[in-house]
């Protein structure tokens, strides 16, 4: 499939204003696009107790995966708030968990420019059961 790669950051550009972050003020957003042609959007959810904060990318991920979505084609990361957003490590792992036979695209954008990767350049040897 040809994946709209400017749709896809601008989906997580809109995605990152409804981010709720007043601990650390750090906004993300996140799309991905299914292996069926959907986009789902999320942001990252603080909360007053920390550790209970997910990243803009699993809550995308989990919407898709609840809505019965399995296969990921590619994700979407932004913040207003830095010159590049990559990742974390769990959110890395998430995405390994629903890669499909075609690889991942990670969408970031560094300093205005689109830049496109590999899951396998973030995670090389992920882990699945
Ligand atoms: N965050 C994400 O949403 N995605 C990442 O990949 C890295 C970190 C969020 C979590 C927290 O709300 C804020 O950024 C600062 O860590």
């Amino acid at each position: 499939m040809e994946i709209d790669y400017k749709l896809l950051m601008d989906r997580a550009k809109a995605a990152s204003q409804n981010s709720y972050s007043p601990f650390s003020r750090f906004a993300v957003g996140a799309a991905v696009l299914t292996s069926d042609g959907e986009i789902y959007e999320g942001c990252n959810i603080e909360n007053s107790s920390f550790g209970m904060t997910i990243c803009a990318e699993r809550c995308a991920i989990f919407k898709a995966v609840s809505d019965g979505k399995r296969e990921l084609l590619a994700v979407a990361i932004y913040s207003p708030n830095a010159d590049s957003c990559y990742p974390c490590g769990a959110c890395r792992q998430v995405m390994y968990e629903f890669q499909g036979d075609e690889e991942i695209s990670v969408i970031t954008e560094n300093i205005g420019q689109l830049e496109i990767n590999k899951l396998s350049y973030f995670l090389p040897c992920g882990f699945k059961i």
